[in-house]
């Protein structure tokens, strides 16, 4: 969704910094949102605040202040805008302002009473220029802190904000400045990500710690309703109500800014695919104690809880719901628990059949997607416990869970999830592999030899890295025209199948279905003509693997239709080779542990027909990293 950087430094030595990082926060926010950029500076003396947007790229609003500079300031505020509220445009675009142009804000989220805030603002006289939900915060905002200058005989932005914030319904995270207070920034959040960044001598915020890990890697939570007021020296935060918040949780960034960089790499999404092996095998880092044996030191639920547990609910959305099927063949394979699989936003609408013996997994790369923010909440209501597996540290899903399991991915930032997803697989077979262990559903060496596999799937990917690129770039070339594409695999080849689609139609944009292979005669293989392309992801162990022979025929019936066929196979399947037009070829491996490789050449695929088509692979148009609006 949007992203918000604020920044407040020192009044005495007002410079060109406040501008500097938010430009820069924006920057590395870009994923988030890039419909329209802005930002707004204050400092002593100013009457107004200063504001400056554009629609389209950070790059215009770059361009634009290089073109006509703005003022020094000792605070300011920025956002980068992917568009729930009113189209894209230079108007809609925030900082808004209030009325007077003293008080300027962003935002991220959805207030969904604005149309009544709105109405009643325009009886009174307001006047609106765009058609956000955010103008009506920043009048509102406006009308506030007027009112508390007659009360109380000079502004206060940190009580107007809160009260404002009582006054909203829906999801916002909001930033306000105000050019009577030029060294404060305030910042408020409801369903919605702010994080605090700790300096010396100058303070930041933003949306996640990307928006300042450049400046500091100290960083404080804002929890849930709770506003916060920056400046210089101090950070208050408080509820809604104005009571202090004693003792902010505090903690430090586990990653360089240079890790949210390209570093050579033409883009964010090659970048990462190539960082694939390195996200499995900093997940599995430290997570075994010195017998061998899986060791969850990090997850709080204790031994017997996990004993007692009966069922699990994974809960998740898109690429990392697609994690949660590869996890429930294994899991339920390995502990002979039930898993089901849930997509986030259909969980809690429902009434799923929850007990405090059920343990719901929340699989989130961010942290922040609502889905699964309001899915997880509502099983904790319903008295189970929620495990989160994510790559964001302290990020609201994990804050808000009972233990967390976090993916020692990096930082992701194409928006397309890539080595997310391995990273995901390696964490919940490592879960499931503990709940096996304390459950006794296994034996130890039986363990021990999974394992074995798993610390070797770095080496395999790194193989398919270094040896199936080229066969893969000519393939996204052959392809390059065709029109739709279908996706088949069988057991954990089928959620394989689902993302190998998925990236395709997010980036290349370009129409594709993902099935299970069982299904294709119950229905796809209608559509299967002359050339349409079909992918299979065709199952390891030859000869002892009963589902390889099946997706062997599901191949022979499409190829006799004349499909052109993409294979996933392993490496010397002379089956394979005889029907399939192109192989990309995995390393031998056991079929638990083949997601982890074979998802990998569909995700090289998509990006290079993304790139061959002309496309930003980084930012597919539509898309936002992290969806924080339900
Ligand atoms: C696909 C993609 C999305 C996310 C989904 C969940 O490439 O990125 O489908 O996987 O929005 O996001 P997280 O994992 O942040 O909860």
């Amino acid at each position: 969704m949007c992203g918000i950087v604020g920044y407040a430094g020192q009044v005495e030595t007002a410079c060109g910094k406040p501008l500097e990082v938010c430009l820069q926060g924006l920057k590395r926010l870009e994923y988030r949102g890039y419909d329209s950029a802005g930002v707004a500076l204050t400092a002593p003396g100013m009457d107004h605040v200063a504001v400056r947007k554009k629609a389209g790229r950070l790059a215009n609003l770059v361009e634009d202040i290089e073109k006509k500079p703005m003022p020094l300031a000792t605070v300011g505020i920025g956002h980068t805008r992917w568009a729930t509220n009113g189209v894209p445009s230079d108007v809609n675009a925030h900082p808004h302002t209030s009325e007077d142009g003293k008080v300027a804000i962003i935002h991220n989220g959805i207030i969904e009473n604005a149309s009544q805030l709105r109405l009643d603002l325009q009886a009174e006289g307001y006047h609106f220029s765009s058609a956000t939900d955010t103008e009506v915060a920043a009048k509102l905002l406006g009308k506030i802190v007027d009112t508390i200058i007659r009360e109380d005989g000079a502004p206060d932005l940190f009580k107007a904000v809160r009260r404002m914030a009582r006054m909203l319904k829906g999801a916002f995270t909001i930033l306000a400045t105000d050019c009577r207070q030029p060294d404060i920034v305030v910042g408020a959040r409801h369903d919605s990500p702010l994080v605090v960044g700790l300096g010396d001598g100058e303070n930041f915020l933003g949306s996640d710690v990307a928006a300042f890990v450049a400046y500091t890697k100290r960083a404080m939570e804002v929890d849930q309703d709770q506003a916060v007021c920056v400046s210089a020296d101090k950070v208050i935060v408080t509820d809604f109500n104005g009571n202090v918040v004693a003792n902010p949780k505090t903690y430090t960034v586990d990653w360089d800014a240079s890790a949210a960089e390209k570093g050579g790499w033409d883009s964010f999404m090659d970048k990462e695919i190539h960082e694939d092996p390195a996200a499995v095998q900093r997940t599995l880092l430290g997570r075994f104690d010195k017998n061998g044996d899986v060791a969850l030191d990090e997850v709080r639920i204790d031994e017997h809880d996990f004993k007692a547990i009966d069922k699990i609910i994974v809960i998740a959305c898109g690429t990392a719901a697609y994690a949660g099927m590869v996890a429930k063949y294994a899991i339920e394979h390995w502990v002979r628990i039930p898993v089901e699989i849930e997509l986030a936003h259909e969980f809690r609408y429902r009434d799923p059949i929850l007990t405090p013996r059920t343990l719901v997994v929340a699989i989130s790369q961010s942290g922040e997607t609502m889905d699964t923010l309001m899915a997880l909440r509502h099983a904790r209501e319903q008295g189970s416990k929620v495990l989160a597996i994510c790559n964001t540290q302290g990020a609201s899903i994990p804050r808000e869970s009972d233990a967390v399991l976090y993916t020692h991915a990096g930082p992701e930032v194409a928006v397309a999830s890539t080595k997310a997803f391995v990273a995901q697989i390696t964490a919940a077979y490592l879960l499931g592999l503990y709940l096996a262990q304390v459950k006794g559903a296994m034996f130890r060496d039986e363990i021990r030899h999974i394992l074995d596999s798993l610390k070797n799937m770095p080496r395999k990917i790194q193989w398919m890295l270094d040896t199936q690129t080229k066969t893969i770039h000519q393939a996204a070339e052959r392809m390059l025209n065709a029109q739709s594409f279908l996706f088949l695999g069988r057991h954990v080849g089928y959620p394989v199948a689902l993302e190998g689609a998925l990236k395709l139609k997010e980036i290349a944009y370009t129409f594709t279905e993902g099935f299970a292979a069982g299904e294709l005669k119950h229905g796809p293989i209608a559509l299967v003509d002359e050339g349409e392309p079909v992918v299979f992801i065709v199952p390891p162990e030859r000869g002892r693997n009963v589902l390889h022979a099946k997706v062997l025929s599901g191949i022979e019936e499409v190829k006799a239709r004349g499909a052109f066929i993409i294979a996933v196979a392993e490496e010397g399947d002379k089956d394979v080779e005889r029907y399939a037009d192109v192989v990309f070829w995995r390393p031998a491996c056991p079929t638990l542990m083949s997601p982890l490789v074979d998802v990998v050449p569909l995700q090289l695929f998509a990006m290079d027909m993304a790139k061959l088509k002309g496309y930003d692979v980084d930012k597919p148009r539509n898309l936002a990293k992290s969806v924080t609006v339900e």
